[in-house]
């Protein structure tokens, strides 16, 4: 992975944050920061449970094997990190004969009534991911899913299709799943759900999915040991962090995630949460958005080209594509397009990225911090992934925030409850 501020317009030196960063990196690694309880995510590419890792492989084969659609019913951080890591490594049209829905995200009935229709009658398994076991959208959802499987499959066999990742021994979910003997993976205490993608949550979908979860783990872990240092010279994840805060004190107020690559808009909505949640508080932080380009700049270019100057932007580029097409030569060449020929559709992609680049840059004056990776496997999610959680937990206590709590989430549900009739 590789960064580049040349075109980011900084009117300071990132350098300059060195001794700040220092006493920052050493507050989250001594656990002695804000929000200290929840850091567990920073050695976990080494001290994963390595016995449950092997359970989740072990599971993923069963429901393979027995099954041909995996619903994941989860919300927030129980969800957005799976599928993102599923729809970048896979793409969007995969091969893979198991297919993974998500559930347990959202309130629309229409939604809710459309996947349960879906699934009925076919051969599916759930898996139900909650950290608290107690979120409204996750629990609606799970108890029509466990009526289906139960009905589907009778109550006796329920367990060989219901797995719960969950709190380890507390809450709801965990005594339900205790109760109908469902294999169960943790969510661990000291790790929040948006920082939890590389944990069972994230891990046991992903498996599902034919992917292989040691490559996500191995880059999880070279990440660790690249961004292990608080040197500003080698550590590029706090290079970004610098990058955003100096951004931010020039006045910049959003930051928008773009990438060329429809497979990864799924992992700007990830990062949305990730950086949302985490430095959004106390009427600090830069708002989080996205744009998957060519396709937006049909849409939002117009807007980042010439409209209010709010915003930066960070591009990830992507130097290998999955897959690539030669464009073909057409002997009568109706539709002028034969200058293409020969071509292959990921260079005109990235001749794309470059022309919208000097556009944005040099004429619309945005600044723009490039982000390399050399391509969208499983080893550069688990590496990417971690770059990303290193890089906010940095800006977040370059503000003096805690990055790891989401008090402001709690508002609409009080409100919500209230209207709902909970005691
Ligand atoms: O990042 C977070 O902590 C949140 O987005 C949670 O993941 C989300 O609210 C779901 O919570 P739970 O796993 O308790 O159902």
């Amino acid at each position: 992975m590789k960064l580049n501020l040349e075109k980011a317009f900084l009117q300071e030196s990132v350098l300059e944050y060195q001794s700040e960063v220092t006493r920052l990196h050493e507050a989250l690694h001594n656990k002695t920061g804000k929000g200290n309880d929840f850091v567990g995510w920073v050695e976990w590419p080494n001290t994963y449970d390595k016995e449950e890792f092997e359970r989740i492989k072990v599971a993923a084969k069963k429901i393979r094997e027995n099954c041909d659609i995996l619903v994941v019913c989860g919300i927030g951080g129980s969800y957005l990190g799976a599928r993102a890591a599923i729809e970048m490594i896979n793409g969007l049209y995969s091969d893979d004969k198991m297919e993974v829905i998500f559930l347990g995200n959202t309130f629309s009935s229409t939604y809710i009534k459309q996947v349960m229709n879906y699934i009925e009658g076919k051969k599916f398994a759930v898996n139900v991911i909650s950290k608290s076991g107690t979120t409204t959208e996750t629990s609606i959802a799970f108890r029509l899913l466990k009526q289906l499987v139960e009905k589907q499959y009778g109550k006796e066999n329920a367990k060989e299709y219901i797995y719960a990742t969950t709190d380890k021994a507390r809450g709801t979910l965990k005594a339900l799943a205790d109760q109908e003997g469902y294999e169960t993976f943790v969510i661990p205490d000291d790790i929040g759900g948006r920082f939890s993608v590389t944990t069972a949550v994230g891990l046991l979908p992903i498996a599902c999915a034919g992917i292989d979860i040691d490559e996500v783990m191995k880059g999880a872990k070279d990440a660790y040991h690249d961004f292990n240092t608080d040197d500003l010279n080698q550590n590029i994840a706090y290079q970004y962090a610098v990058a955003r805060r100096i951004l931010e004190k020039q006045g910049k107020v959003a930051e928008m995630l773009v990438s060329y690559e429809l497979q990864m808009t799924m992992i700007a909505e990830w990062w949305k949460q990730l950086f949302g949640e985490s430095e959004g508080k106390e009427g600090k932080g830069l708002i989080p958005y996205s744009g998957t380009f060519s396709t937006d700049l049909h849409s939002l270019g117009q807007f980042v080209q010439d409209g209010n100057k709010v915003m930066f932007e960070t591009v990830i580029n992507v130097e290998r594509p999955t897959l690539d097409i030669e464009f073909p030569s057409d002997e009568e060449n109706m539709d002028h397009m034969n200058y293409l020929a020969g071509k292959s559709v990921h260079w005109v992609n990235q001749m794309a990225a470059l022309g919208t680049l000097d556009a944005h840059v040099d004429t619309g004056n945005v600044p723009n911090i490039l982000l390399t990776i050399e391509n969208m496997s499983a080893y550069t999610f688990g590496y990417m992934t971690y770059f990303f959680f290193k890089a906010i937990a940095m800006t977040a206590y370059l503000l003096d925030i805690n990055p790891f709590n989401q008090p402001g989430v709690e508002v609409y549900k009080k409100n919500m409850f209230k209207l709902l009739g909970k005691n």
